[in-house]
C-alpha cells in the first residue's frame, strides 16, 4: 500500500517540485496550500504523514500542527521552513513535530526524514498492537513462570536496568518486550538493538546516529537508536557480543545518559530505560577478560533468569495447544486436535533450542500431518531418532505423572526389545510376553515405528 503524505505550503514551486519528487519514490501526495485546506483534507483522509510550512497566510503551521495532534496524536509531522530558528524548531518538537527542515530543502534530507518518520510510526503501531495483546502473551502456569512473571512484574514499573539471561530461545525477547509493557514508558516505543549483528565500526553510528558528512556515506543526518527510544525502552539484545570498545561506549552512555552523534558537536541528552539480554554466561566472560566487569555491574541491576524448556515441562501442553491455536489462526492450515499421547513422548526430548524449537516443531507438524488429530505416528523419524538417543535409562524419573512416566518406560523398553528381535513383532510379543495384537495396539499408542518407516 502506498503511504500518503500531505503536502502543505503556500509556495506553490514547492508543492510542485516535492509532489514530482515524493511521487517518483512511490508516495501517494496529496496537496494544501494554507493551513485550512490542510486541516480540512487531513479530517477527511488522514494521511500517513504530513510536510508542513510554518509560515503561510491565515492559519499558520505551529496552529496546524496544534490542531493535527489534537486529530491524530501519532500522525508524523515534518516541518518545512524557510524561517527556521532554533526557538520554532524547540517548540515544535514539543508540540510533537517529528522533524524540522530548513528551507532551502534538500531532497535527500526530506527523503530520509519521511522514510524514518514511517518506520518510526511502524514501531509506534507494533508498540500499540503488543499492548492490545493480551497480558498473558508468555504461556506457562509452572512455578519457574510465575516467578518470572512476578520479576517482570516488580522490575517493570521502575526505570531500572534489567538484565536478562537465559539460554536460546527460552523467551528473553518476550520478557523484555512485557517489561517494556507493563512499564509507565509503554506509549512510546521499546527500540532493539542487536548488539552482535552490528559490526563494530557502525556501532556508534547506528547507536548514536550521525551527522552529515561524519563519514564516507553518511550522506544525511541521521537518528541513532537511543534517539528512537528515548521516553521509552532501548532492548539491548546479544550484549555479551560486543567488543571491548563498543562495551566501553555503551558503559559510557549507560551511565551519562549523554551521547553526541558521530560527527556532531552538540550532546544529546535522552532518557531511556535499558533493558540487556544475553545467553552467554557474564561472570564467565568477565574470567576470561571479554566482557567489562564495570559494565555487567551496571546492566546488573535487576537480574531476571528465563529457564530452559526443559526445567518448565509442565508447561509444555499449554505451550503446544497454545502454538497450534496461533498457527493455525496465522495460516490457512485450520484447527488440529493434539493426541494427548504425544506429550509423553514430546516430554523425554530435552529441548535445546527451547521454546523457539518447540514452535517450530509444531509449525512442521502442523504443515506435515495431512489429517485434524497430531498422533504420536506424525511424529517424524528424524524426532524419534533424537528421541531415542537421549533418553537415558531413567528419563522416565523428568516426568510428572505416573502415567507419563509409564509410556516413557514402555515406549523406550518396547523399541530396544524391538530393535534386538530385528522389529519382528511376534518375535518380540513372544519374548516380552504379550499377546501380538496387544503389542500392536502400544506401539500404535506410544507412535513406536521401525526406524526409516517413519
Ligand atoms: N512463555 C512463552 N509463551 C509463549 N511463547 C513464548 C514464550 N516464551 C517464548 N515464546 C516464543 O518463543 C520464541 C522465542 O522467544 P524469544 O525470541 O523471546 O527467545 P530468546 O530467548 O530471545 O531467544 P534467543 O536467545 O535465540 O535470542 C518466540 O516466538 C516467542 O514468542
Ligand atoms: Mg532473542
Amino acid at each position: 500500500m502506498k503511504q500518503k503524505v500531505l503536502i502543505v505550503d503556500d509556495e506553490i514551486s514547492i508543492l510542485q517540485s516535492l509532489n514530482g519528487i515524493l511521487g517518483d519514490e512511490g508516495y501517494e501526495v496529496v496537496q494544501a496550500c494554507c493551513g485550512e485546506e490542510a486541516l480540512e483534507r487531513a479530517r477527511k483522509d488522514p494521511p500517513d504523514l504530513m510536510l508542513l510550512d510554518i509560515w503561510m497566510p491565515g492559519i499558520d503551521g505551529m496552529s496546524v500542527l496544534d490542531e493535527i495532534k489534537k486529530l491524530y496524536p501519532l500522525l508524523p509531522v515534518i516541518i518545512i521552513s524557510g524561517h527556521g530558528n532554533i526557538e520554532t524548531a524547540v517548540k515544535a518538537t514539543r508540540m510533537g513535530a517529528f522533524d524540522f527542515i530548513e528551507k532551502p530543502l534538500s531532497i535527500e534530507r526530506i527523503l530520509v526524514s519521511i522514510q524514518n518518520a514511517i518506520e518510526f510510526s511502524r514501531l509506534e503501531e507494533e508498540n500499540r498492537l503488543l499492548r492490545n495483546k493480551s497480558e498473558r502473551a508468555m504461556i506457562g502456569e509452572s512455578a519457574a513462570v510465575n516467578l518470572l512473571w512476578e520479576q517482570i512484574r516488580r522490575a517493570a514499573p521502575t526505570n531500572a536496568t534489567v538484565l536478562i539471561t537465559g539460554e536460546n530461545g527460552t523467551g528473553k525477547e518476550l520478557a523484555a518486550k512485557m517489561i517494556h509493557l507493563l512499564s509507565r514508558r509503554n506509549t512510546r516505543p521499546i527500540i532493539e538493538v542487536n548488539c552482535a549483528a552490528i559490526p563494530e565500526e557502525l556501532i556508534e553510528s547506528e547507536l548514536f546516529g550521525h551527522e552529515k558528512g561524519a563519514f564516507t556515506g553518511a550522506h544525511e543526518k541521521r537518528k541513532g537508536k537511543f534517539d528512537m527510544a528515548n521516553g521509552g525502552t532501548l532492548f539491548l539484545d546479544e550484549i555479551g557480543d560486543m567488543s571491548n570498545r563498543t562495551q566501553a561506549k555503551i558503559l559510557r552512555i549507560i551511565q551519562e545518559q549523554i551521547f553526541e552523534r558521530v560527527g556532531g558537536q552538540r550532546s544529546i541528552e535522552v532518557d531511556v530505560r535499558i533493558v540487556a539480554a544475553t545467553n552467554k554466561d557474564l561472570q564467565k566472560e568477565i574470567e576470561l577478560g571479554t566482557f567489562r566487569q564495570d559494565l555487567y555491574y551496571r546492566l546488573n541491576v535487576i537480574p531476571i533468569y528465563v529457564p530452559p524448556l526443559r526445567e518448565r515441562l509442565e508447561d509444555l501442553e499449554l505451550l503446544v495447544e497454545h502454538f497450534a491455536a496461533e498457527i493455525a489462526g496465522e495460516s490457512a492450515l485450520g484447527k488440529k486436535r493434539i493426541d494427548p499421547r504425544i506429550y509423553a513422548i514430546l516430554k523425554s526430548y530435552a529441548w535445546p533450542g527451547n521454546i523457539r524449537e518447540l514452535r517450530n516443531f509444531i509449525e512442521r507438524l502442523m504443515i506435515m500431518t495431512p489429517g485434524n488429530v497430531i498422533s504420536p505416528d506424525d511424529l517424524p523419524a528424524d524426532f524419534r531418532n533424537l528421541v531415542k538417543d537421549q533418553i537415558g535409562d531413567t528419563s522416565w524419573l523428568q516426568c510428572q505423572s505416573l502415567e507419563e512416566a509409564r509410556s516413557c518406560f514402555e515406549r523406550h523398553f518396547l523399541e530396544k526389545k524391538l530393535e534386538e528381535n530385528g522389529w519382528n513383532v511376534s518375535v518380540t510379543a513372544a519374548k516380552i510376553g504379550l499377546e501380538r495384537t496387544h503389542l500392536h495396539r502400544k506401539m500404535k499408542a506410544l507412535g513406536i515405528k521401525k526406524e526409516g518407516n517413519g
